[in-house]
């Protein structure tokens, strides 16, 4: 296999904690990319130039909050990063003839709304384009790794996927109180209530039957279930007051069966405050995958930013905002061959790193 050796133009929609990592990569990369727009949100990062967006020096390409402006500008692929996906801007967006590789939806397409799906395939006819959605989890952990592992399997029974995560050294408290819940009544926590935790829902559902199409399991079924369990006493966190008896953890179980057998299960086991109730499992913080069968496999997964230097907490949580981002970044070129509609973690090669090593040999690949 040989890397296309295009230099792509990319816009970043939505310039928040991935979308950061994302520009400070394409700036760090030059012969790579280049940035042509971002498109922001907030009214006080309309017309900031993109490079002092991150801390770094200006580029002379400034950052817009106008939908048309980047629509207007020419680009191979946008880098999807906002926090709420609007089907509208990604349809208009494939339609205006740039590719989307996107860490916020789309991890199975097969299985989302028939309208919706009309929709972005329409728009990627129009174009010429192709959508790509991946990221950590979800995304590699929970999509790619367990069916690069199931090529060793003979026989599988199931595969269970447990996240452990306490988000109280998270600053963005608005996603932790705001968006999830944390902090409200336990009985509030659920995806009639609650907007996000639904979308949220939907997207592990999604990626629950994303491993039975793609691995013939051919479950009938995927139910969601939620805990929420309150807080014993109060805790600070950043700007943020955790009373006691409200939620401070939410255990949730996405569970694929075939005729009432559970044969596929992601869990995420979420806390702030650093309360653990003690009657749930206790697998190591960060990802847990599992697949019993033959043979039975056990794979441990977490991020930090570096296993031998001493790194502010601050940098360890960046590092899981740095593996979504990349998981996408790295996507790029092969999205950009890609045909026209749906590439997904099953069928685009598999994704690596092309210059991570620091090494820019023009020519790479396997040696045949
Ligand atoms: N697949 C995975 O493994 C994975 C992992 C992490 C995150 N994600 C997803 O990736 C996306 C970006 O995550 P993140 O951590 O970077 O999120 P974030 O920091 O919370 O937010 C990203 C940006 O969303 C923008 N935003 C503000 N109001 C918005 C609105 N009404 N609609 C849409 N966007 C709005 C903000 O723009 P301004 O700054 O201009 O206000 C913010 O910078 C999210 O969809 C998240 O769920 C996926």
């Amino acid at each position: 296999m040989t890397a296309d050796r295009r230099r792509y133009r990319v816009i970043v929609w939505g310039t928040g904690a991935v979308g950061s990592e994302l520009i400070a990569t394409v700036l760090d990369h030059p012969d790579e990319f280049e940035i042509v727009g971002a498109r922001v949100y907030s009214e006080h990062k309309h017309g900031t130039d993109i490079g002092t967006l991150v801390g770094r020096e200006s580029i002379g390409v400034r950052a817009s909050i106008h939908v048309d402006a980047i629509l207007a500008t020419d680009a191979d692929c946008v880098l999807y990063a906002p926090r709420i996906t609007d089907l509208d801007d990604v349809c208009a967006i494939l339609a205006a003839g740039k590719n989307v590789a996107t860490t916020a939806f789309l991890f199975h397409p097969k299985r989302i709304a028939p309208d919706d799906r009309e929709r972005l395939l329409e728009a990627c006819r129009v174009g010429g384009t192709t959508v790509h959605g991946s990221g950590l989890n979800p995304g590699n952990i929970s999509g790619v790794l367990p069916l690069a592992l199931s090529g060793m399997s003979r026989t599988i029974e199931r595969i269970t996927l447990q996240e452990r995560a306490d988000w109280s050294v998270y600053e963005s408290t608005s996603i932790t109180f705001g968006a999830m819940g944390f902090g409200q009544p336990a009985e509030r926590i659920n995806v009639a209530e609650n907007e996000f935790l639904a979308f949220n829902s939907g997207l592990f559902t999604e990626q629950v039957w994303f491993l039975s199409d793609e691995l013939n399991a051919g479950i009938d079924e995927v139910t969601a279930t939620v805990e929420a369990v309150p807080a014993q006493e109060d805790h600070r966190i950043f700007d943020h007051l955790l009373r006691a008896g409200t939620t401070a953890g939410q255990r949730w179980i996405w569970t694929g069966r075939r005729r009432g057998e559970p044969l596929i299960e992601i869990e995420v086991l979420w806390t702030v405050g650093g309360e653990y109730p003690g009657h749930w499992p206790t697998p190591e913080h960060g990802w847990t995958l599992t697949i019993e069968g033959d043979p039975s496999m056990r794979t441990h997964f977490f991020s930090l930013a570096s296993f031998t230097r001493a790194v502010d907490i601050r940098e360890h949580v960046r590092s899981a905002s740095v593996a979504t981002a990349m998981q996408v970044l790295n996507a790029v070129p092969a999205i950009c061959a890609a045909p026209p509609g749906f590439a997904t973690m099953a069928t685009l090669p598999l994704i690596r790193s092309r210059v991570g090593f620091g090494n820019d040999t023009p020519e790479w690949g396997s040696v045949q």
